[in-house]
């Protein structure tokens, strides 16, 4: 990894740059300083008392853009569910999307049941330690990467993600943009340059504790901070200056408004599409599709019955959600006229269908709705 040109100075040094002549001055300094803050101040967390590959691979994917206290109850009750990479890697689908139900970014559950059943039939239920093997497994990327191999078999690979080029990118002072992949693999050869090989692992998780506890994008605890001796951007009073920001593009809103549609203690519920937007989850009904299919005096029907449960707002990677949800609970002597005419209710195909509360409750659904199928479990439990 620590590749040097034969003069003892590593390829990617660029020790013209400041920040290459930074890594020259204070590479030795900063592990020392930030391995010894980490045995003082190192959070607790479930995913570091044991350094197995498996648990250091699940625990990397939850916290793929994802905060760390989210990520402990779903890390430890899939370990619960779960112990063994193997257990995993035969567990049922949609087990696996029930248990990360909340957790966002479900892809993310698709690709680590990819992962470990590769590493079931490629790589013999070992987890592989090189890079070029870790990045054909699904979900895993460079951070990631690099992530196990420091962590899980204490090798010098860095793991460079937003946090850690904002860390950088004040400790030397240089405009680098956390989500700019040129100026990531600058960190990268930088990280390189000073990660010490007896304890990289550690070295790493410093960085993110520092990131995500005192080197924060607003706000900065520059008092506490262990490397404030050796801080460009603090020395020269620009910590606000660094990292480079991006101008921030505004997300576009949608408004949707779901339906949940209630019968004699059923509810009609669909499951969304393989690929796409949350895919494979189920949720309710969404007005706007059900105004395509349905005649307008049903639909007047429909609303004439409704019972508002308010807004619901769910912030993805590139969009904003608003959903209004109602509930519209027919009385079964208006299942005749108005189901009749909800013929085209899609109430027969296999991903759409009337269910019991008892199967609503086993059934994996988006964040943006648990709340309402949680509060519809429960009235449908007490008819
Ligand atoms: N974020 C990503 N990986 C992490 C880890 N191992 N510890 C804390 N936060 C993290």
């Amino acid at each position: 990894m620590n590749d040097t040109k034969g003069d003892g100075v590593p390829k990617s040094a660029e020790s013209s740059t400041p920040y290459g002549e930074w890594a020259l001055q204070h590479g030795d300094e900063i592990s020392n300083v930030l391995l010894s803050w980490f045995d003082r101040s190192a959070r607790n967390l479930p995913w570091r008392s044991v350094r197995d590959p498996y648990r250091v691979l699940l625990s990397e994917l939850m916290l793929q853009q994802t905060q760390v206290s989210t990520v402990i109850p779903y890390y430890e009750r899939f370990l619960a569910q779960w112990p063994t990479l193997q257990d995993l890697a035969g567990a049922d689908d949609q087990a696996v999307l029930k248990a990360w139900e909340g957790l966002g970014y479900y892809s993310r559950a698709r690709h680590l049941l990819a992962a470990v059943r590769a590493v079931v039939a490629q790589h013999g239920g070992e987890i592989p330690a090189s890079e070029r093997e870790l990045l054909q497994l699904k979900g895993i990327g460079e951070y990631t990467a690099g992530a196990i191999r420091s962590i899980a078999f204490g090798l010098p690979a860095a793991a460079v993600d937003g946090n850690v080029v904002r860390v950088f990118s004040r400790l030397t002072a240089t405009s680098w943009q956390p989500a700019d992949p040129a100026h990531r693999r600058q960190v990268r050869a930088l990280v390189e340059q000073v990660i010490p090989a007896d304890r990289p692992g550690d070295f790493n998780e410093a960085l993110m504790d520092l990131g995500a506890t005192i080197c924060l994008p607003q706000n900065p605890a520059c008092n506490g901070c262990p490397v404030q001796g050796i801080c460009q951007a603090l020395v020269t009073e620009s910590v606000a200056q660094f990292p480079d920001k991006k101008p921030s593009r505004e997300k576009p809103i949608e408004q949707h408004t779901c339906l949940i549609l209630t019968q004699g203690g059923k509810v009609h519920v669909n499951r969304r599409p393989e690929k796409g937007l949350l895919a494979g989850l189920y949720e309710f009904d969404w007005l706007d599709d059900l105004s395509a299919s349905l005649p307008d005096d049903f639909l007047t029907t429909l609303m004439e019955r409704q019972e508002k449960l308010g807004q619901k707002r769910h912030v993805f990677t590139h969009k904003i959600w608003l959903v209004d949800g109602i509930r519209i609970d027919f009385p079964l002597s208006v299942t005749a006229t108005g189901l009749d005419k909800a013929g085209e209710l899609p109430g027969q195909a296999a991903n759409s269908r009337w269910i019991s509360a008892d199967e609503l409750r086993t059934l994996p659904f988006p964040k943006v709705l648990t709340q309402w199928r949680d509060d519809l479990v429960v009235a449908l439990t007490q008819v």
